[in-house]
């Protein structure tokens, strides 16, 4: 009988590889052997990535908001060979802090063409080649608690997450039939790049951050990325349509 939390055979597309949770996501899924396919902006970065994984992998160098980089990852994942089963939608970024009010309208237009659009270009993308194929297959997009809440001065932010659970519903429901299944993962605060960018541009918010998670720390990035694996496989058969909150009960604090 096939381990339900096994992925051999099964080549997944993770989007934001190059470093956090997307590169924690790529160690996890090899290690449950999964072929992967690496997209980010940074080649370098991803191939140090590649390079640290057990499993076979390919590296697509490009952002998720041209339309080809979701063409060429397909293709990447076409030549490493398999079923394509999964894709996970982890780019995303968070560089501006002011309330909505003083906000740029070109800046809510980068965060969107990214969080948001560049999600849907890839789930687009992939879901296309998975009806076709009738294998069935799986999406996991990153929400955030930030698009649960109304976090103050990461607007756009807030906005394309809760737009990326919107869309996680609507795809279950159009594709549940294909044997597609698809959820979101709202992780809180996890120790990445992105966070120490924030914090570095606001120091009080640590403070703040920690003091509101009830046990007391920020999460690692493998806290974050073993629940999308298990969202991967079959374990999470009959799970569809659901928004997982990874945030060691901040939430559920108030
Ligand atoms: N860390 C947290 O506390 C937290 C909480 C909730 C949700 N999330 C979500 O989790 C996901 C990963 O976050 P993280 O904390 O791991 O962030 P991170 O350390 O900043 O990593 C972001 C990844 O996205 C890639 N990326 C950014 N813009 C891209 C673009 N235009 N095209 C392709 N790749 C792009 C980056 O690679 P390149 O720069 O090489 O392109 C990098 O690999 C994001 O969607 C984030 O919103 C994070």
């Amino acid at each position: 009988m096939r381990d339900p939390y096994r992925l051999d055979g099964r080549t997944v597309i993770i989007t934001g590889a190059s470093r956090g949770i997307g590169a924690e996501v790529a160690r996890a899924a090899s290690r449950q052997g999964a072929g992967l396919v690496l997209v980010a902006r940074d080649e370098e970065r991803l191939r140090a990535v590649a390079g640290e994984l057990p499993g076979p992998s390919a590296v697509v160098a490009g952002s998720v908001a041209d339309t080809e980089t979701a063409a060429n990852a397909i293709d990447a994942a076409e030549e490493l060979g398999g079923t394509l089963w999964g894709l996970v939608n982890n780019a995303g970024i968070n560089p501006y802090y002011h309330g909505i009010v003083e906000t740029p309208l070109a800046e809510w237009d980068d965060v969107i063409q990214v969080n948001l659009l560049g999600a849907a270009t890839f789930a687009r993308a992939v879901g296309r080649v998975m009806i076709a194929a009738e294998t069935g297959g799986r999406i996991v997009n990153l929400g955030s608690i930030a698009g649960l809440t109304g976090l103050p001065n990461i607007g756009p932010y807030n906005a394309s997450k809760a737009a990326i659970d919107a869309m996680t519903r609507t795809l279950a429901v159009e594709l549940g039939p294909h044997g597609i299944l698809v959820n979101s993962v709202a992780p809180g605060t996890i120790g990445t790049e992105m966070i120490a960018q924030l914090l570095t541009a606001n120091p009080a918010l640590r403070e703040k951050l920690v003091a509101k998670a009830p046990i007391g720390r920020v999460g690692e990035e493998p806290e974050a990325a073993e629940p999308i694996v298990f969202l991967l496989t079959d374990a999470a058969s009959f799970i569809n349509g659901h928004i997982l909150v990874v945030d060691g009960g901040r939430l559920a604090a108030g």
